[in-house]
């Protein structure tokens, strides 16, 4: 496994993150596993958000740290928090009282990553600088980060933020989802509406050395299901990350997490299986690097042109 310096600021964080979404309604045995094959193969950052099972999430991943406190010593823990139902929200008194909830289900005293994770319009930057100035304060939070959000957004608040900047930024992409790539290949070109809509958000990231995270590693649309194993809508994807996978010797999995992870300014990548076995196979992504012929070969398996 490979550790980064999130935003050059939070050193030891491993590329391979483990994803708590869909771990809500897991019983405490099985988050126990899974925990564990995280950890014991170099995973050692946990992302979370207050949303994620209605709150389930956080709440069963906090029993199992009551049960081993010394486990958080080993872990780098983030959350998000700033969707409600129907709305995004981005004010002092909705950050504040989310964090107070995230770290009592989480059962810790600190986060390692405060992610605001959907950009509210009506949100006020300087709002949010008072808002993370308490959070850094009163040692609820180390740091912050941004998720879903444009350069120009990322400006716009860096600006005001000063000390507590965005060191991250958490986004979608996979081999099956690639804008943010997509963009930087198609530069004044005519291409179908979407292809740029990102504002040079790679760009911007490396520039700046915000940390871009990849969420949804292994699904193409928005969560429609992963591209692994379907053979009808990816067959040429599929056939190149099984003969990556027997090259490397990992799964087709593991290679897919490894295309995002060789896009320089792409420092990590979220996974979200709930299956131990998985989480092994997938961390090992961790340790391979793709040739710059194999990462074009994949991109363009997935249905990708180059002009
Ligand atoms: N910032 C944001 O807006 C945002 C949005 C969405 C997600 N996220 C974060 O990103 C994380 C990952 O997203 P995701 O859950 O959509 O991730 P993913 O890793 O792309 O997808 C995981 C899903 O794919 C399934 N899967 C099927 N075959 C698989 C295989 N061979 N290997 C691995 N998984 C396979 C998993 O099932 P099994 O469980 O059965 O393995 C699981 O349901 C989330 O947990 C969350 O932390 C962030």
């Amino acid at each position: 496994m490979e550790y980064i310096s999130i935003g050059g600021k939070l050193p030891g964080v491993s590329r391979v993150v483990m994803g708590c979404m869909r771990i809500g309604a897991m019983d405490e045995k099985s988050m126990d596993e899974l925990i564990d094959a995280a950890l014991a193969s170099g995973i050692n950052a946990f992302d979370h958000a207050d949303i994620y099972g209605g709150g389930e999430s956080e709440r069963r991943f906090g029993n199992i740290l009551r049960e081993h406190p010394s486990l958080r010593d080993r872990m780098f823990i983030q959350s998000k928090c700033g969707i409600k139902e129907g709305e995004y929200d981005f004010s002092r008194e909705h950050i504040l009282s989310s964090v107070d909830g995230i770290l009592k289900r989480l059962s810790i005293d600190s986060l390692d990553l405060l992610i605001l994770h959907r950009p509210d319009v009506l949100g006020e930057p300087e709002e949010v600088a008072e808002a993370f100035d308490e959070l850094k304060s009163s040692g609820k939070v180390r740091a912050f980060g941004a998720s879903n959000m444009s350069a120009c957004q990322l400006e716009m608040y860096n600006r005001v933020l000063g000390e507590n900047r965005f060191l991250a930024d958490q986004l979608q992409l996979s081999c099956a989802h690639t804008l943010l790539v997509d963009e930087g290949f198609n530069v004044n070109m005519m291409v179908p509406a979407g292809t740029v809509r990102t504002g040079g958000t790679l760009e911007y990231c490396r520039m700046n050395g915000i940390t871009i995270q990849s969420w949804s590693t292994l699904q193409y649309g928005f969560f429609e299901g992963t591209f692994l194993n379907n053979r009808e809508k990816y067959p040429e994807l599929n056939r190149k990350l099984d003969e990556l996978a027997a090259k490397y010797g990992v799964t087709a999995g593991a290679v897919a997490t490894a295309f995002v992870l060789r896009i320089p300014g792409v420092g990590q990548a979220v996974i979200g299986s709930t299956k131990p076995a998985r989480i092994r196979e997938l961390a090992e992504a961790g340790s391979i690097t793709l040739t710059h012929s194999e990462w074009y070969e994949l991109y363009r398996s997935a249905g990708n042109r180059l002009p």
